[in-house]
């Protein structure tokens, strides 16, 4: 298939890239700064020369979008909000205006779109959309209306011949450097992986290899349309979590830290205390009913997984260096 991927240079464009060339597909990435070979330039606002790579292809997969691991400044939401609907909407005029539309939009969203709750998790039919919550900061709310801004602009695209699925994913797990499971498992080996505010708090998440899984499922069922979760079936409290990960890492000891320490933590790292703070609780219901599976559903595997990868890729960047210096040698 042909598969074009607006934003897909940065942490899960790279985990989508990877697999779905490796699986013999021809993808081509839609960025700002093209460097190499499949990547098209494009500024996520204006339609350009761009939108031929979307005409003839069979999937279009946007991801596009500024970071929302930055302090939440006026203008860093602003921009968080103004990048996702206006590439959104870009991609939708494209596929509307394409002679030969792909047969399936798989958007970008965010789980974060759910309440922060803790009594029972959240699915597409049951589920509660947040932003109103009595008992969390004001400002969680702006979150939650960047999701559904987002999801809105898909929703709103007319693009009749081509299916439109929002994937509502959780944090993404993979051994990428720089990734989530990256910081965590670094805040774990400092001695900093304990629970964070009591750490009651759920985190909901997904596997690299399911997430690909997934979404090569979604393009495949022409039935499925509108939001999926896209997340392990067992969401799990934050300490325990972490507990997990110290497990898999062989640390013995997290130590906790209360809200104010976590923004001391979250200032220091330029990021917000809302990523560490709400409680995700979401469930792949529609994955499920379905009939997808996942490899990777319980987190103590999957941390196991994912900490012997990590290693894999260190053992292979030292063996790498050791080859280049032998070479330079001789
Ligand atoms: N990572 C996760 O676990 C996770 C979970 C749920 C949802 N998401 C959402 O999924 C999307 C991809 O996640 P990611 O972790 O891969 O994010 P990322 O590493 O920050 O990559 C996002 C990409 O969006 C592009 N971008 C940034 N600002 C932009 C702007 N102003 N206009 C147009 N494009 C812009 C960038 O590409 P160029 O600089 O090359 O143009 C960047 O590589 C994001 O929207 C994120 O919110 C991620």
């Amino acid at each position: 298939m042909k598969i074009v991927i607006p934003g897909g240079t940065g942490q899960v464009g790279a985990i989508l890239n990877r697999a779905l060339t490796a699986a013999g597909h021809e993808v081509t990435v839609l960025t700002r700064r093209p460097a190499g070979r499949g990547e098209v330039p494009w500024d996520g606002e204006t339609m350009g020369p761009w939108a031929e790579a979307i005409d003839g292809s069979d999937v279009v997969i946007n991801l596009a979008g500024r970071s929302v691991s930055c302090r939440y400044t006026p203008a860093n939401l602003q921009a968080m909000m103004d990048s996702r609907v206006h590439s959104t909407r870009v991609v939708g005029e494209a596929i509307a205006a394409a002679a030969r539309p792909p047969r399936v939009w798989l958007q970008m969203s965010t789980a974060t779109i759910y309440a922060h709750r803790f009594d029972a998790p959240h699915d597409e039919d049951t589920g509660v959309i947040g932003g109103t919550e009595p008992d969390v900061p004001g400002y969680w709310s702006f979150s939650v209306d960047i999701a559904k801004s987002w999801e809105r602009e898909q929703e709103q695209a007319d693009t009749s011949h081509t299916r439109k699925v929002a994937l509502r994913s959780a944090m993404v797990m993979s051994p990428d450097r720089g990734g989530v499971f990256d910081v965590l498992l670094w805040m774990a080996r400092l001695g900093l992986g304990g629970p964070v505010a009591g750490g009651a708090q759920y985190v909901s998440w997904i596997h690299d290899r399911d997430f690909v899984r997934a979404v090569e499922f979604l393009i495949d069922r022409d039935d499925a349309t509108g939001p999926v979760n896209l997340a392990a079936p067992s969401p799990l409290p934050q300490r325990a979590l972490m507990r997990a990960l110290r497990a898999a890492r062989g640390v013995p000891v997290g130590l906790p830290a209360t809200k104010w320490m976590a923004e001391i933590g979250a200032f220091v790292l330029r990021t917000d205390t809302e990523l560490l703070l709400k409680s995700r609780r979401v469930v792949p219901g529609r994955l499920l009913e379905a009939g997808f599976t996942f490899d990777h559903p319980e987190w103590p595997e999957a941390a196991d997984d994912l900490v012997r990868r990590v290693r894999g890729r260190r053992d292979d960047s030292i063996r790498s260096e050791q080859t280049s210096t032998a070479a330079q040698r001789t």
